[in-house]
Formats: C-alpha cells, sequence, structure tokens
C-alpha cells in the first residue's frame, strides 16, 4: 500500500461510495439489471475505512460481505441509490459512484405479476431514461468542496478507443475525476483484477493503476485525498 494510504489519511473525513448494479422493476418478481458485482465498490469503501474515513457504502444488489466498520445503505432500483447517495452526500467530503446505474427504467411498473397472453402476442416494453445521479451530484455539490468521482466501463468501438470514449465522458459529466476502466476479454466486470485510468474533468490523466481492486481503490483515494 501506498505511504499516504497507511498515514490515515482520510482521518475525519465522511465519503460516500455506491457499488453494486441497480434494478428497475418489471413487476413485483422480474427486474431490469446489470452483472455488476459490486467488488470495486466494496473495496473502495474497504480501503476507505483503512484510511480512516467515516464510510457510508450505498449497495445496490451485492452479494459479498461489506468491510467491517462501513455504514451500509441496501438499496434496489435507481431511484432507491439516487435518495441514499444523496441524504448521505450532504455531509460528505467525497462521492464515488462506483456503481452501475440502470441507464433506463420500465416507464411502468405492474403491481401484479404480468401474464402471458392468450393470442401469444408479446408487449413490448417501454423504457424512459433515469436521471444521471453522477452528473447531478457534480452540478449541485451538495456539500461546498464536495469532491466527486465516476466511473466508467468502456470498450472500444468505431468512434473512438476506451480512452477517448472515457476523455469524452470526463467533460460531459463534470466530475472531478473519472476512472475509466476497460470492460470485456476478462477485465472488469466480476474479475478480481481492474486496470483504470483516472482523469480529471478536463480529461487529462491524472493516474494509471493495474492489479487488485484494492490496489485500484487505494490509487484511486490518493488521487482524491489532494482534492479535499
Ligand atoms: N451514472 C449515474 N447515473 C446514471 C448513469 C451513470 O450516476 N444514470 C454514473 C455511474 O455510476 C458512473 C458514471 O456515471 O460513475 C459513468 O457511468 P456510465 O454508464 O459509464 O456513463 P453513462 O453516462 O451512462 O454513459 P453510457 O452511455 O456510456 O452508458
Ligand atoms: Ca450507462
Amino acid at each position: 500500500r501506498s505511504a499516504a494510504a497507511l498515514a490515515h489519511d482520510l482521518a475525519g473525513r465522511h465519503v460516500v461510495v455506491s457499488a453494486g448494479g441497480t434494478r428497475e422493476p418489471l413487476d413485483p418478481v422480474r427486474f431490469l439489471g446489470n452483472r455488476s458485482s459490486g467488488r470495486q465498490g466494496f473495496a473502495l469503501a474497504g480501503t476507505a475505512r483503512a484510511r480512516g474515513a467515516r464510510v457510508t457504502l450505498v449497495a445496490a444488489n451485492v452479494a459479498l460481505e461489506p468491510p467491517a466498520g462501513v455504514d451500509v445503505v441496501h438499496v434496489e432500483s435507481t431511484a432507491q441509490l439516487r435518495e441514499a447517495v444523496r441524504t448521505a452526500a450532504k455531509d460528505a467530503d467525497a462521492v464515488v459512484m462506483a456503481a452501475a446505474v440502470a441507464d433506463f427504467r420500465p416507464r411502468a411498473t405492474a403491481a401484479h405479476k404480468l401474464k402471458k397472453r392468450d393470442d401469444g402476442v408479446v408487449e413490448p416494453i417501454v423504457l424512459e431514461a433515469n436521471p444521471d445521479i453522477l452528473a447531478e451530484l457534480a452540478a449541485d455539490r451538495l456539500r461546498p468542496g464536495q469532491v466527486v468521482v465516476g466511473f466508467a466501463a468502456e470498450t472500444g468501438d468505431a468512434s473512438g478507443d476506451v480512452l477517448a470514449h472515457g476523455r469524452a465522458k470526463a467533460r460531459r459529466k463534470g466530475a472531478d475525476l473519472l476512472a475509466v476502466n476497460a470492460v470485456g476479454e476478462g477485465l472488469g466486470f466480476g474479475t478480481a483484477d481492474n486496470a483504470v485510468t483516472v482523469l480529471d474533468a478536463s480529461g487529462a490523466v491524472v493516474a494509471t493503476s493495474a492489479g487488485s481492486k484494492e490496489a485500484v481503490a487505494d490509487a484511486l483515494w490518493d488521487a482524491v485525498v489532494p482534492l479535499l
């Protein structure tokens, strides 16, 4: 671990970390969701605690034991995650949005279990956009001077490589830092190791880190501490 990490450089700070993946209900038994394991967010919470912070961990559908000494708020949907994060962020020095937030939710949630139709016709699911929690936090700064950090899992495509997408996203979101990681081919979701490039709001590279999710978490806190 870095010297800074061992020096309790988050003592006296309150940090909020969101982790996992939100689920948007279709009916009482079904949801739209994603494959986020919550491991990077849990590692961020555990390392922040080890560095002396008071930690609120907002966990969306994570099947892991939370780190000791961390306050955990369990949520399912994006609306619940938004509410829990914004409540905890009111007195937070830093907020890290490590959760994979569903971009869309079904426009309607059925009160009863949806049934197949006798005529075999399948109803389409109509979606609507969720609020962008990270962009809101960056715009609102619920506590003055609060550091706001996002994560972006990217694959390259025809319009640009991983870093090009990350840079555009960093500028769009307005967060102080955006940790960009390449996903696919055994990297990212559900795996032990991670590799991230940390960008500032202008898209400039401020740090890179590869290794365990704990090592990546410590490297991200190393980048956050000077901004506090
Ligand atoms: N995020 C958020 N609220 C959303 C969507 C994303 O707070 N509705 C946050 C995530 O927690 C993450 C960051 O924004 O910290 C980037 O998420 P990502 O899905 O990569 O970005 P999007 O803006 O949703 O863009 P894309 O079209 O690539 O999914
Ligand atoms: Ca998204």
